[in-house]
């Protein structure tokens, strides 16, 4: 079973239910897919993505049954871009146990990681929705332009903070939005109540990508189920890097270029050092702070609810996480 976080215990039980629809709809009778599959899914997850789907549409009051097959959907999705994501980043460990990649190989994984899309998109037709499609469809396209663009600014270190928040916009906070919007499509709720949890959901997954850049450096790896450094030893310039690059002494500016220029992990003690010293952290985490606030008023509009004291419960855990 995946993680708990506190604000699973409203849908503890559709959380249940969502593991065991999860495990059915992975099946395939080509037996590298199924393992492939199979070892990233008992990996765990904390699965947000697919709370956040019960959540919002248990927010706008619907509780039909659609509202587990799109969470599983949304689920696959996001599993997909980790398959993927890992090889391009060539990382090795992920949900505390080496990466699929690691483990299979480049090419299973690329490859499952298409499978799970198009199980995904099967799955989808189940709602019978022409706007969920397009949520979902635009979700998925939006993704792959992000890590594109991710990819164009590998080792650059005259990125913007402008152009990293683009990135992050896309490749993790457009599935957040998502997720939360399609509570409110499924519900089938006004367009001020669609478009306040899309803008909650964009907040929140945007608040979620900066943390987890700061864990990269500062996070434990036991807890985060992934290797200190990765964003470091690709290059990847993140927001606690980019403001040394602006506002560090010049010693820490020579050392953040460098290290982003390089893209290597060997770097990574002197780099903390100076992330540390010049407030990056403290920065990045203040970003963050803001996002959460932000997605918290994007949902003023939403009757009270204990659905919605939990969306805004998930928005102190995407900031306060340690995992
Ligand atoms: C990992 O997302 C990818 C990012 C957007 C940082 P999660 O941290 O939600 O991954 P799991 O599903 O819990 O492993
Ligand atoms: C996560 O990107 C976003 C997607 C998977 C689309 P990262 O590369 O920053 O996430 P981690 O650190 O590998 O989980
Ligand atoms: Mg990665
Ligand atoms: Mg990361």
């Amino acid at each position: 079973m995946p993680k708990v976080v506190s604000f699973h215990a409203l849908i503890a039980q559709e959380m249940e239910a969502l593991d065991r629809l999860i495990r059915q709809r992975l099946g395939s009778d080509v037996a590298l897919v199924q393992a492939v599959a199979d070892y990233i899914i008992a990996g765990g997850g904390k699965r947000l993505r697919p709370a956040l789907v019960l959540l919002a549409s248990g927010a706008c009051g619907y509780f039909g049954p659609h509202r587990l097959d799109i969470a599983a959907v949304v689920e696959f999705i996001h599993t997909a871009t980790l398959l993927h994501d890992d090889v391009v980043d060539e990382s090795e460990l992920r949900r505390g146990r080496k990466t699929a990649n690691t483990q299979f190989g480049n090419a299973a994984s690329v490859l499952v990681g298409d499978f799970l899309y198009s199980r995904a998109f099967q799955m989808m037709l189940v709602a019978q929705d022409m706007r969920v499609m397009e949520v979902l469809a635009t979700a998925t396209n939006t993704i792959a332009e992000g890590e594109v663009l991710q990819l164009m600014n590998i080792r650059n270190a005259g990125i913007s903070e402008g152009e990293y928040l683009n990135v992050i916009r896309r490749k993790t906070a457009k599935l957040f939005e998502a997720a939360a919007q399609l509570g409110a499509v499924l519900a089938k709720s006004s367009a001020e109540v669609e478009q306040g949890l899309a803008r909650y959901g964009a907040h929140l997954g945007t608040a979620f990508q900066l943390v987890d850049d700061v864990l990269d450096y500062s996070g434990d790896s036991e807890s985060i189920g992934k290797n200190l450094g990765d964003d470091l030893s690709e290059g990847k310039a993140t927001l606690p890097l980019i403001f040394i690059l602006h506002n560090g002494s010049v010693e820490q500016k020579a050392v953040v270029r460098a290290a982003i220029e390089n893209g290597e992990r060997g770097d990574l003690l002197q780099v903390k050092a100076a992330l540390l010293a010049g407030g990056a952290l403290k920065y990045a985490y203040d970003a963050a702070y803001g996002e959460a606030m932000m997605a918290r008023e994007s949902i003023a509009c939403l009757p009270n609810s204990s659905f919605k004291d939990s969306l805004l419960e998930l928005s102190d855990f995407a900031v306060e996480r340690n995992h």
